[in-house]
């Protein structure tokens, strides 16, 4: 799992910890993109959010809720830095709470070469996949981070070409369903 940067700020009291998730992975967060974020607590389960204040790249940044999931907020810059936003929501207790969601540094389109997919929102579409992965990859490649963002192609021709691999006997929709997976991981 990788961090990302998120500072809790306990105004009132709390249950589990709650944080901010980019949706786009964040070699995605570019300029001139439309980028959502996503409040969750520990388990995963999406937060209302109060209001939002970008308090760094004022001049360059825009944020709003998104109008039709009040978990996400979504931030355009139109030049690269640094990116801090307060995001504010209330406790199961009604207290209002802020997280300050900073460290996040938002590239030139151009910097990128591809735009890749958001995460989803239902943890269960990669499970296929990561069942696949475990069961047929990982006596050798342990950790999916290692074969991360590995293409369909990528993977038959490894199977084509990699004496140990060889044996390997996948459709191809389970070779799509793996390399999903390994696109979309956290
Ligand atoms: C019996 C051992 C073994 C199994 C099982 C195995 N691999 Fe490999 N794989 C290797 C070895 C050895 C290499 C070459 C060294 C390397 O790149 O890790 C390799 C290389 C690769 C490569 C090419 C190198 C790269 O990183 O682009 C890919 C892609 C890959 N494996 C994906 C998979 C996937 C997906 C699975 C499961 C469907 C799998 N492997 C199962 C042993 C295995």
């Amino acid at each position: 799992m990788k961090l990302w940067g998120a500072l809790v700020f306990f105004i009132g009291s709390m249950a589990a910890a709650q944080e901010v998730v980019p949706l786009f992975r964040n070699d995605s967060l570019t300029t001139f993109v439309t980028m959502p974020f996503r409040l969750q607590d520990g388990s995963g389960q999406a937060i209302s959010i109060v209001s939002i204040d970008i308090t760094s790249s004022k001049e360059n940044c825009q944020g709003m809720i998104d109008p039709k999931i009040s978990s996400n907020f979504l931030v355009k810059c139109t030049k690269e830095g640094a990116l801090s936003v307060d995001v504010y929501f209330k406790d199961s207790s009604g207290s209002m709470m802020r997280i300050v969601y900073d460290d996040i540094t938002v590239t030139k389109i151009s910097d990128s070469a591809t735009v890749l997919q958001p995460v989803t929102e239902d943890p269960d579409k990669y499970k296929a996949g990561r069942d696949l992965f475990a069961t047929y990859c990982m006596k050798c490649h342990q950790a999916a981070h290692d074969k991360a963002n590995k293409s369909s192609t990528q993977i038959k021709s490894a199977i084509t070409n990699i004496g140990s691999m060889k044996s390997i006997k996948l459709t191809d929709a389970q070779i799509k369903s793996i390399s999903e997976y390994l696109n979309n991981l956290d």
